[in-house]
């Protein structure tokens, strides 16, 4: 199996007195739908923001495509391609799609923005994603369904040569239809080459759509296995007990 595009190796991080990641190592791979899991507070958002360079991490190696590289700002991980949808959506109500798209990265020409550009580049990135239910790019977001704001979203994401997406629990707001809509979509983002980090609460959306998975507990990664070989139930004890079986973390004191 070729090189991760992500490879994060022992990875640590610390609020103050608080460990929230422990010697954590996470590898994602393009083509692939990886499920990050773990029960509330084992630092999915964490680890998340340590890729996205919203955190800087105390300790730890990150390497793309093999090389070590050093991200310690949004921009950095921009820059390699890395871009991430997070839960609280962060697109501007009052705003239509392509504005929303290209917020902060406008198109200029000269010393206007560049709308006729922008606007057919949405139209297409939407497009390209088999994206039929917005009727006009020019629609406000505030217009929009959840599903829909979540495709811009993630479209969002895609427009900007972006090499691994990560979606932070994209369907938890949504309702059986929409998120059908949105799993299917991630599942297109990983068939078109991307590497895809998907975080969720719901086992029912980690098997449909994941290539492989990965377990956190209580800030230290349990494990990371392939989806086809493992049951809904090693997964869920993965999650509460950090063990299932052979799989996931030694007790401390234990012989291995
Ligand atoms: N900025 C922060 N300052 C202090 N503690 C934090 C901060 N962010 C997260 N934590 C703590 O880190 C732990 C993991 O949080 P988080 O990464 O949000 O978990 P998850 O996304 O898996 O629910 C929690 O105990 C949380 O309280
Ligand atoms: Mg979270």
């Amino acid at each position: 199996m070729g090189t991760p595009l992500l490879e994060l190796r022992g990875i640590n991080k610390s609020f103050g007195p608080v460990q929230v990641l422990r010697n954590v190592d996470f590898s994602v791979h393009p083509g692939e739908v990886t499920a990050l899991v773990g029960d509330n507070g084992a630092g999915k958002s964490t680890l998340v923001k340590c890729i996205g360079g919203i955190y800087s991490t105390d300790s730890g190696e990150y390497l793309m495509d093999g090389k070590p590289v050093h991200v310690h700002s949004p921009r950095d991980a921009a820059h390699l391609g890395v871009e991430i949808v997070y839960q609280d959506l962060a697109l501007c109500d009052n705003l239509d799609i392509v504005q929303n798209m290209f917020l902060g990265r406008e198109r200029r020409s000269g010393i206007i923005l560049d709308e006729p550009s922008m606007e057919e580049l949405a139209a297409k990135t939407l497009a390209g994603l088999s994206v039929r239910t917005v009727k006009s790019v020019r629609q406000l977001v505030s217009s929009l369904s959840g599903g829909q704001r979540q495709t811009v979203a993630i479209a969002k994401a895609v427009l900007w040569n972006s090499k691994l997406v990560i979606l932070d629990e994209p369907t938890a707001a949504l309702g059986v239809a929409q998120t059908a809509q949105v799993l299917e979509l991630v599942r297109r983002l990983a068939d078109n080459g991307l590497a895809v980090v998907l975080i969720s609460h719901n086992m029912n959306d980690v098997f449909a759509v994941s290539d492989r998975i990965a377990a956190l507990y209580l800030g230290q990664m349990a494990a990371q296995v392939k989806t086809t070989d493992v049951t809904h139930a090693q997964v869920v004890e993965l999650i509460t007990s950090g063990r299932s079986g052979s799989l996931g973390l030694v007790e401390e004191g234990a012989v291995a």
